[in-house]
């Protein structure tokens, strides 16, 4: 299996240049210029077009069993959809019940991915704590290449991680050599808002945003990166979507803590209008924590994605069907939490972040794929096109649009949040593990093509 992209201009996250790149089996063996086609090769013409690193969604939940039903895409249709829009590494969670063992959970998580388009690897969630969980950490950081642990600060009653349970785990991934992860969110906080709100009788979707307000999120922030501050840890904020959290990390950062962020391309594009739609399906489509903000917020996130204080994109891909959502119809609380995005992310960012200016090509490259690959230590295997890397390639055209829509969209649901939004950028060939697997509209994913990536713990690049 032998591909040479022809005639394109390499991004990489420190430079850009002409050159041809060469894959053959899974990876890169060789970039440069006028490179001769072996016999029997593929060519792509890449002319006028970027060759960048495949993106790495860090932060997405196919077939996640949440708030009483199971996202609507599966590890296949989840992954095939990434590739779709140039997406070729997905990072999911698992998410063990309180009390249930995580290496337990863990195997079920990697039976279920077996069935991967594209490549994957597991942030596992620390949900409680005793001893077993203490050892069971050491396992799935020497054996089975987990390098992070996620907490949920918010879903009381739920998955939420006490106080005790968030110094435990972090102190013990230290040891490790894994970084801690928190979805920031007081989550007490929440669950009290949310029972005044249902008692004053505001039970539908508009009433999500009034139960989580920007002040909730950066409480938990702050508390969060008080915490690894204390400890000595670094710690990893998925989906920062307010501009508070945001100023959490910065001061943090600016005293020399080691404190990265996330922001999710929903939160970056879209606002907090779509809980005030007529129409309640509608509503409850958007309804993920935390929630869309005003564009106040957005802005915010575009300037720490730009200065350097959130690093990674990702989409908490979590998507479910109109009848899921209507579980929740006549009270929000119930209404499951998630919103798809896994195949419009690059596009998306590409659209609002780099034709807008406010992102360089490189610095698109870094915040979809290269900052992840350090942070998460796969660097350089991912997230850059070199010698020796996976051949892991999204053929960028940069003139090419597209206008976003359920009807057409490869993820299940039935629903897209970025609905109707043109954009241009789009990917016209994705190449992962080497193969050709997406071509100007044709999808070849095949179950099974993905493989679980080991991550080694300690990891010696971040940004
Ligand atoms: O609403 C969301 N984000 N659902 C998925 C679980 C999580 O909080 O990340
Ligand atoms: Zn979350
Ligand atoms: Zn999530
Ligand atoms: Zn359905």
């Amino acid at each position: 299996m032998t591909t040479l992209i022809r005639g394109g201009t390499v991004v990489n996250a420190d430079r850009a240049f002409r050159a041809d790149v060469l894959c053959e089996g899974d990876k890169v063996v060789a970039v440069g210029e006028n490179l001769d086609a072996p016999p029997g090769a593929t060519i792509i013409d890449a002319g006028g077009q970027y060759v960048m690193p495949g993106g790495i969604d860090t932060h997405t939940h196919m077939q996640l069993p949440f708030m009483g039903t199971v996202t609507a895409d599966d590890f296949f249709t989840g992954t095939a959809a990434g590739l779709a829009g140039g997406t070729t590494t997905i990072m999911d969670f698992v998410i063990p019940d309180p009390k249930q063992s995580l290496l337990e959970a863990y195997r079920s998580w990697r039976g279920w991915a077996e069935k991967s388009a594209g490549d994957y690897t597991f942030h596992v969630a620390v949900t409680w704590w005793d001893q077993s969980v203490h050892e069971e950490m050491g396992v799935l950081v020497r054996d089975h290449g987990v390098n992070s642990f996620k907490h949920f600060m918010a879903y009381k009653n739920a998955i939420m991680a006490d106080d005790e349970t968030l110094v435990k785990s972090f102190r013990r991934a230290l040891e490790l050599g894994a970084i801690p992860t928190v979805h920031a969110e007081n989550g007490e906080l929440v669950y009290q808002l949310q029972q005044e709100l249902l008692a004053k009788g505001i039970r539908g979707a508009e009433a999500h945003p009034l139960s989580r307000p920007p002040e909730v999120e950066a409480e938990a922030a702050n508390r969060a990166i008080a915490i690894a501050n204390v400890l000595g840890t670094p710690v990893y904020i998925v989906h920062v979507s307010c501009a508070e959290s945001l100023d959490a990390i910065a001061r943090a950062r600016a005293k020399g803590q080691r404190v990265y962020g996330e922001a999710l391309a929903g939160h970056l594009v879209i606002d907090d209008s779509v809980y005030r739609n007529p129409d309640p399906a509608f509503a409850r489509a958007h309804v993920m924590s935390p929630p869309f903000r005003s564009p106040h917020h957005q802005q915010a996130l575009w300037q720490g994605l730009q200065g350097g204080n959130l690093h990674t994109t990702a989409t908490d891909h979590c998507t479910f069907c109109a009848e899921q959502k209507a579980a929740g119809k006549d009270d929000f609380t119930r209404i499951p939490n998630g919103c798809g995005g896994v195949e419009e992310r690059m596009a998306v960012v590409w659209d609002a972040g780099v034709n807008t200016g406010l992102l360089t090509p490189s610095e698109f490259v870094r915040v979809t794929s290269t900052n992840a690959a350090q942070i998460f230590n796969i660097y350089p295997r991912k997230g850059v096109v070199a010698v020796g890397a996976d051949a892991d390639i999204v053929v960028w055209d940069p003139s090419g649009t597209r206008t976003i829509s359920a009807a057409t969209q490869h993820s299940k649901g039935g629903f897209n949040v970025f609905e109707g939004r043109t954009v241009r950028g789009i990917p016209t060939h994705t190449v992962a593990a080497g193969k050709v697997v997406y071509e100007r509209g044709e999808l070849r994913a095949e179950p099974g093509a993905g493989r679980h990536i080991d991550r080694p713990a300690f990891t010696p690049t971040a940004a």
